[in-house]
This record gives C-alpha cells, sequence and structure tokens, in this order.
C-alpha cells in the first residue's frame, strides 16, 4: 500500500517505516524535524535498501498535507506526529493541543478532502490514568490526569466521531505501553534530547558513563520488590502490530481502540539488572522520593490485538536490552533519534 507516516522521522514511526517497507509497502515520511533529524533518511535507506521519501513539513500545515497525500496516492495515514513528554505538557499545554490536537485535526481534513479515508493513531496507554484493575484491557475506565494524556484521548473521540459520521473511515487506535530496544542493526533508536525522562535511556546512559547514576522512584510500592513495574514492549514488536493494523484496514471499515503491548509487567530493579546483563555495564542506582503522578503497576490485557489484529509481542526483555544497548554503545546513539 502507498502509506503517509507524518512523524515517521521519529523513534517510532523508523522502526514503523522500516517493518512496512520491508513488508512491500511504499512510505512517506512527513515530520517537522522537531524532534528527529535528517539523517534517519540515510540511516533507513542502509537497513532497508531503498531510500525512503521524505517530505519536511507539519501536521498543521494542511495545504501541504493534501498535496503530499495527492501527490503520492496515499491509501492510509500513520499518524505518530506529535509532542509526548508529560511533565512539559502541564508546562506548555497550549503547543500539546496545538500539535496534537489541531494537528489531528488538519490531518484529517487534509485526509477527507483527497478521499483517503483509513488512519492507524498512536495513542498511550496514558489516557488510563491510574490503572483500577490489571491487567488493563481496553474495557478499562479512561482517565486522563495531564494535558498530554487529554490530548491523546480527545483526538481518539474525534476520530471516533468521524467513524460514526461516516461509515467510509477505517480507524485504528493503537494505545501503546511502554515502547523500549531499537532496530538490531544499531542504527536507529530513542535518543532523547537532553536528560531523559523515561526509564529505559535513562539507564542507557548511565551505563555509557553519560549520566552518573539512576535515581529509583519509590522502592515501597506493592509490587514484587517495592519498584514500579511497567509493561516494557520492543520498538520492533510495537512496529509490526503497525503493519498488522495497516492489513486489518484494508478488509474493514469503522473505529477500534486496541492495547499494543505484551501483557507482562517487569519492574525497575528488574529492567536494572537486564540491562547489566546485556551490556556488561554496572548501573549504579540509589533509592530516590516517588515520581508525582507514577502508578505502582501498569500492563496491559494484549488479547484483543492478538483476536482482532492476529498480532503479539514476541522479543523478549534480553533483547530490548541488547538492541538498546547496541544503539547507545555504536555510532547510532550519537546521531538522530
Ligand atoms: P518522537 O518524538 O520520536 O517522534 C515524533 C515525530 O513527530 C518526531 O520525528 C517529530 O519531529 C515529529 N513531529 C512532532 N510534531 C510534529 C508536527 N507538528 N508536524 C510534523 N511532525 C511532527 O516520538 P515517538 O516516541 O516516536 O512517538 C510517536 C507517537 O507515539 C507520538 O504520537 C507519541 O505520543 C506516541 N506514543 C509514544 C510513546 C513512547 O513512549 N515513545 C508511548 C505512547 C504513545
Ligand atoms: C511515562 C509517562 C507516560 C508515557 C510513558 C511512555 C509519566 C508520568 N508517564 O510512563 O505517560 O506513556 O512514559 O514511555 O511521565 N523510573 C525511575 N527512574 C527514572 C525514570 C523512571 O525509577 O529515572 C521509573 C518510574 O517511576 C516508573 C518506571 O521507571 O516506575 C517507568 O518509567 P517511565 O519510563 O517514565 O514510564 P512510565 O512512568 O510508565
Amino acid at each position: 500500500m502507498d502509506l503517509l507516516l507524518t512523524g515517521g522521522m521519529g523513534y517510532i514511526g523508523s522502526h514503523a517505516a522500516v517493518v512496512l517497507t520491508q513488508a512491500g509497502h511504499r512510505v512517506v515520511l512527513y515530520d517537522n524535524l522537531s524532534n528527529s533529524a535528517q539523517v534517519m533518511v540515510e540511516r533507513l535507506e542502509r537497513i532497508t535498501g531503498v531510500p525512503p521519501l521524505f517530505v519536511d513539513g507539519d501536521v498543521r500545515d494542511t495545504d501541504r498535507l493534501r498535496h503530499t497525500l495527492r501527490h503520492h496516492a496515499s491509501e492510509a495515514v500513520i499518524h505518530f506526529a506529535g509532542l509526548k513528554v508529560v511533565g512539559e505538557s502541564l508546562d506548555i499545554p497550549l503547543d500539546y493541543y496545538a500539535n496534537n490536537v489541531q494537528g489531528s485535526i488538519s490531518l484529517l481534513q487534509a485526509m477527507r478532502e483527497v478521499g483517503t479515508r483509513a488512519m492507524v493513531f498512536s495513542s498511550s496507554a496514558n489516557v488510563y490514568g491510574e490503572p483500577r484493575y490489571l491487567p488493563v484491557d481496553e474495557a478499562h475506565p479512561t482517565g486522563v490526569t495531564n494535558p498530554y494524556g487529554r490530548t491523546k484521548l480527545q483526538v481518539e473521540e474525534i476520530l471516533h466521531d468521524l467513524a460514526r459520521s461516516d461509515p467510509a473511515w477505517r480507524i485504528v487506535c493503537l494505545r501503546y505501553f511502554n515502547p523500549v530496544g531499537a532496530h538490531e542493526s544499531g542504527l536507529i533508536g530513542e535518543n532523547p534530547q537532553g536528560i531523559p525522562n523515561n526509564l529505559m535511556p535513562y539507564i542507557a546512559q548511565v551505563a555509557t558513563g553519560k549520566l552518573a547514576e539512576l535515581r529509583v522512584f519509590g522502592n515501597d510500592y506493592p509490587t514484587l520488590d517495592g519498584t514500579g513495574v511497567r509493561d516494557f514492549i520492543h520498538v520492533m514488536d510495537l512496529a509490526e502490530g503497525h503493519a498488522s493494523a495497516v492489513g486489518y484496514l484494508r478488509e474493514h471499515a469503522g473505529w477500534q481502540v486496541i492495547n499494543l503491548g505484551t501483557g507482562q509487567g517487569y519492574s525497575v530493579l528488574e529492567m536494572i539488572r537486564a540491562f547489566e546483563a546485556a551490556s556488561g555495564r554496572r548501573v549504579p542506582y540509589r533509592i530516590a522520593p516517588r515520581r508525582p503522578g507514577d502508578s505502582a503497576s501498569c500492563y496491559a490485557n494484549p488479547e484483543k490485538a492478538r483476536r482482532v489484529l492476529n498480532w503479539t509481542a514476541r522479543r523478549t526483555l534480553a533483547q530490548m536490552c541488547a538492541t538498546t544497548w547496541a544503539f547507545h554503545s555504536g555510532a547510532g546513539g550519537k546521531g538522530a533519534a
């Protein structure tokens, strides 16, 4: 299929671009490079052997999107573009609503005008808020607690209204749990600017010596070892989930919301030990106070993805750590996201 990937130069979009290209789809990466870099184009070509088409554009630029969709005859859009840092969204909420909500409306308007009515949307487990039961299935009530999560839920609702208004729309909202890991080539991965907010990139930077030690946010949670438990999912499994979702959209109209997780939770201390084993490096840490807004445990019920998309996560925690290490300790970690 001819696919437009907004935010396709970013962490998840670039891995999805690899999987989709290797599955025979033609991808166009539409990105404003606000959190990625041009060097990605050459890295993707090195991995797949196919130079990806890149358009430097903002999703709020409806004219440019309309032109791009028409020019490339895009049959479906995977909408990764957006801002994604929870803490930052509390400081600059307007930027989050403008990029994530206004950007999505602009994209949907362009799609409607050119007649492209199929979308896979990057949503987040963040929309569930504090889990009321585990594992978290799609029937779990939503309970957003920050502007970032609210933008994701609002876009899901816009998409739902759209699908109800016109049966031609085909929409899958994927609620990601905690994406980690990198492509096995070590060429692409997650390389956040500044001090990382998330656990895995932080651990990786401690292991490389870039940061001195990890602060473990709380060891008095009601979990097996007292530290937080999350559903870490390999980004290549996540990328394959998008290929499955695109396949699903070929056959089915309507609106779906689907978790992408493994169903398995790992604690912060388990992550540290697994990373030490994969890298052969020590990861010094100290126990620090809980981070406000964190829940004790959060992991998915991935049953709907298995049933509807015929997809399950296959890669192990050791693979998540080994590929992260390969990326951070090699050439990949010194360049783009
Ligand atoms: P990322 O920042 O690496 O990638 C996002 C890409 O979108 C970047 O390349 C950025 O330059 C681009 N972008 C941002 N605003 C844009 C705009 N207005 N117009 C065009 N391009 C724009 O993030 P990621 O981790 O790859 O996340 C992709 C999507 O998945 C995001 O929507 C994010 O909210 C969602 N998500 C991510 C995670 C995670 O932990 N990484 C978890 C749940 C959901
Ligand atoms: C965070 C975001 C969430 C987003 C997710 C995706 C918050 C409150 N939530 O969730 O919206 O969808 O990332 O990647 O920011 N930890 C440490 N030390 C650190 C960093 C993290 O101990 O330096 C712990 C956390 O307390 C948590 C676990 O590691 O228990 C995972 O943290 P993180 O990677 O930030 O993910 P989430 O908290 O799940």
